[in-house]
């Protein structure tokens, strides 16, 4: 498999699976609107086109509503003329149909009682740049910035990376997220103008948890016990680690701290979210377990799936293997339902004016 994200099939769960199963995501994304409307609402724009860049898009749903909010308060702004450009980027692998599909049916699509609105979409993963220099005025990132640009670390003792308690494997993670993160700063820093802003939220840790100690741990012993049953190698449940590693609010900061900008991006808010658990919120209603287990396996299978399938070396059998996976994790999580809540870290960035 290629170390390219842009070239392997790491993207969501296709056919809007992902967009119908990212309730979490959305949770998420909503406690990052507080920052996001600030942004919109005071960042200098200047003349023309206004240009929005949606990163690591995924199919869009839930995108939906911080694009709808930025749209309307820029048109308040702004006034009804000034076309508004909205750009997703996503790995050549993302469902963009769903995403187009989205755009014209979802609901809360931001196409829907706007005009001027012109929607675009870029396939290339963004450790490249996407846009030509100085051409973005905001930028939004939800729940994808943990997710790192080499799959090339490998845990023995869980199936994401950043959740190893190995000392080789933290340490390779930690090098790979620090690189990842500058990369990230640079080249969108290229595209920002003068004064833009970005606002990012992505999955991060304190210093001793996650939240994520749980769902993903009984997706490690699920797959554990396939190992058991003869059904995966001990060189197999090696190769399927999740490329993903979680930073810390320190981790984050550190390339600002020498001079309090790096690549001419300052740091204008940096906080830890603790995200909570759609699932368990409707589970408390209803006390159905088996419903409680479904919503947190499609979930966890919309964002895991196709990466967990394309590391499976038995490729014939690869989605065989991670629907049994996934069914054997459902069984689990139905023994001891328990909230899942995630560390979300939030980021406001701005490009020096
Ligand atoms: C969990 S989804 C988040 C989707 C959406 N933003 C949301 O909030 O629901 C993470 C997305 O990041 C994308 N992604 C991961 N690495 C990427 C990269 N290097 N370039 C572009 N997109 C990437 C994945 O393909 C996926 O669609």
């Amino acid at each position: 498999m290629s170390d390219d994200p842009s070239e392997r099939g790491s993207a969501m769960e296709g056919g809007g699976f992902y967009n119908r199963h990212s309730a979490m995501q959305a949770t998420g994304a909503a406690a990052l609107l507080a920052l996001w409307e600030d942004a919109y609402r005071t960042v200098d724009i200047g003349q023309g086109p206004v240009t929005i860049v949606d990163f690591g898009s995924s199919q869009g749903r839930n995108s939906m509503i911080p694009m709808h909010i930025a749209i309307d308060g820029l048109r308040d702004r702004l006034g009804p003329s000034v076309p508004i450009e909205i750009v997703h980027t996503d790995l050549p692998s993302n469902d963009f149909t769903a995403l187009f599909e989205a755009l014209a049916t979802d609901p809360n699509s931001y196409m829907i009682g706007t005009s001027g609105v012109f929607p675009f979409a870029i396939g290339r993963s963004y450790f490249a740049q996407l846009l030509p220099p100085k051409r973005v005025h905001l930028g939004w990132s939800a729940w994808a910035l943990q997710w790192m640009s080499t799959s090339v670390v490998k845990a023995q003792d869980h199936i994401l990376a950043g959740m190893s308690a190995l000392p080789s494997v933290v340490s390779a993670v930690e090098k790979q997220q620090a690189s990842d993160w500058r990369c990230f700063l640079k080249l969108r820093s290229e595209e920002m103008r003068p004064g833009a802003k970005l606002v990012a939220g992505f999955t991060a840790r304190t210093a001793t948890a996650t939240g994520w100690e749980w769902l993903l741990g009984e997706l490690w012993s699920a797959a554990g016990e396939m190992g058991k049953d003869g059904m995966f190698s001990e060189e197999e449940l090696n190769q399927i680690t999740i490329p993903i590693g979680l930073r810390t609010l320190e981790d984050i900061k550190a390339p600002f701290v020498h001079s309090g900008y790096f690549a001419d991006l300052r740091l204008e808010h940096l906080g830890l979210i603790h995200v909570s658990d759609p699932c368990w919120e409707e589970f408390e209603t209803s006390g159905d377990k088996a419903t409680f287990a479904r919503c947190h396996a499609d979930m966890t299978r919309a964002w895991s799936g196709p990466v967990i399938t394309s590391l499976i070396a038995d490729i014939r059998r690869g989605p065989q293997l991670a629907s049994e996976l996934f069914a054997r994790f459902e069984r689990r999580l139905l023994q001891v339902p328990r909230p899942h809540r995630p560390y979300m870290a939030a980021v406001v960035l701005s490009k020096r004016p």
